[in-house]
């Protein structure tokens, strides 16, 4: 079964998939396995979020259409048993390349099979939606974690995504074992609560005990371009992440064990966060953080976005939005600007007018 191949899928976006396989990603390099983290989103966050430029020559993209072996695609990343098979922007136009192969929904199943694939686990981070890549994922996975946020639109989400699974399941891949539900982003509130507990009791034990808590953490270790639990691994979520891979480990175990096969006990949970505490010394402080130039330089690329190919008027347009968002100014304050200088320069007139009147004797 090695190495074993875990999809991160949910239909929903922005639930946390991303942050749930880098975070699994550095957790299990932590726990001393070795993992290869294929990013099929052509956003590229998980790319980015372990330390590697999405404008990197090849990609996956190259690899579903036969352009590079894989081999030539993996990079290293600077946390060490963590290799990545990056998104490259180019992947946001697979869809209609992938169309004209056939037998394109195996089209990783096949590549995987035909490479040496050296590693203890393969986490494939998957766009929101279900496209052509998630069901290539889904196809060659052994298993699949759906991560949830207990939202009133979660079981929309589920109920979306269950089916897909099933669908493959009956077709493409029977082998496919839904491994688990994952909580994320998840708040404390009365109906945060409610709904996960809908959730657990309709899902039973799918449901992994640990809960990865809302937390700023993580947005920050996001903008510094790191997992939480390598950016803050005291933090609740970057705990809860250690707590969830565990619970990932023991079931992959239990499942392992029932085909006969053995997998090597991971390091103790200590050891674990003691790496991860080495890692946060050696690149949380290291890393690029989003310093005032580059800021400014961030600006300047969105503004070529904006404004680059749009007629005078447009740009004029645009301008005025952008004036009001720069200056964090609301139209009503702006307005009432205009009507205090409107006042003041009409009182400045009138008052003119009265003193030249008087110097001319007229009043
Ligand atoms: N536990 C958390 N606490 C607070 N914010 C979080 C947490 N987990 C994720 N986020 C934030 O939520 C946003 C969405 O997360 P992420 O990108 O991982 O979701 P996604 O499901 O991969 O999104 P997409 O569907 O666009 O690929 C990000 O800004 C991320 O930093
Ligand atoms: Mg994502």
């Amino acid at each position: 079964m090695k190495p074993y191949i875990v999809a991160i899928f949910n239909q929903k976006g922005g639930i946390s998939k991303t942050t749930t396989s880098t975070n699994l990603a550095v957790c299990l390099a932590a726990y001393g396995k070795s993992v290869v983290v294929m990013d099929l989103d052509s956003q590229g966050d998980s790319t980015k979020s372990l330390g590697v430029d999405p404008n990197v020559k090849r990609g996956i993209y190259d690899l579903f259409i036969g352009a590079a072996e894989l081999e030539e695609v993996m990079l290293p990343t600077i946390f060490e048993g963590v290799s990545i098979l990056p998104s490259t922007y180019s992947l946001a136009g697979i869809e209609i390349k992938l169309s004209e192969l056939k037998d394109s929904q195996r089209t990783l199943t096949h590549i995987i099979s035909h490479a040496a694939l050296d590693c203890d686990y393969v986490i494939v981070d998957c766009p929101p939606a279900l496209g052509i890549l998630p069901i290539n994922a889904l196809a060659s996975a052994h298993a699949v974690i759906i991560p949830v946020t207990a939202t009133p639109y979660a079981n929309d989400g589920l109920m979306r995504t269950l089916p897909s699974i099933k669908y493959v399941q009956e077709g493409l891949n029977k082998r496919l074992l839904l491994q688990g539900v994952l909580f994320t982003i998840h708040d404390r509130h009365k109906t945060a609560r409610k709904i996960s507990e809908l959730i657990r009791a309709r899902l039973g034990g799918t449901v992994y005990a640990a809960e990865i808590p809302r937390d700023t953490m993580v947005i920050e270790a996001a903008s510094a371009r790191l997992p939480v639990c390598v950016y803050a691994p005291r933090s609740p979520a970057a705990q809860a992440h250690l707590d969830f891979t565990g619970e990932f480990l023991d079931r992959h175990q239990k499942i392992a064990a029932k085909s006969g096969e053995v997998v090597s006990p991971p390091l103790k949970r200590e050891e674990a966060v003691a790496r991860l505490t080495v890692w946060q010394g050696e690149f949380a402080t290291a890393t690029d953080r989003p310093t005032g130039d580059r800021l400014r330089q961030k600006k300047n690329q969105l503004d070529r976005l904006l404004y680059g190919d749009r007629t005078k008027m447009e740009r004029l347009h645009l301008g005025v939005i952008h004036f009001f968002i720069e200056h964090r100014m609301s139209l009503v304050v702006f307005l009432l600007m205009i009507l205090a200088a409107v006042v003041t320069l009409v009182g400045v007139g009138v008052e003119s007018v009265r003193m030249l009147a008087g110097s001319m004797g007229l009043s």
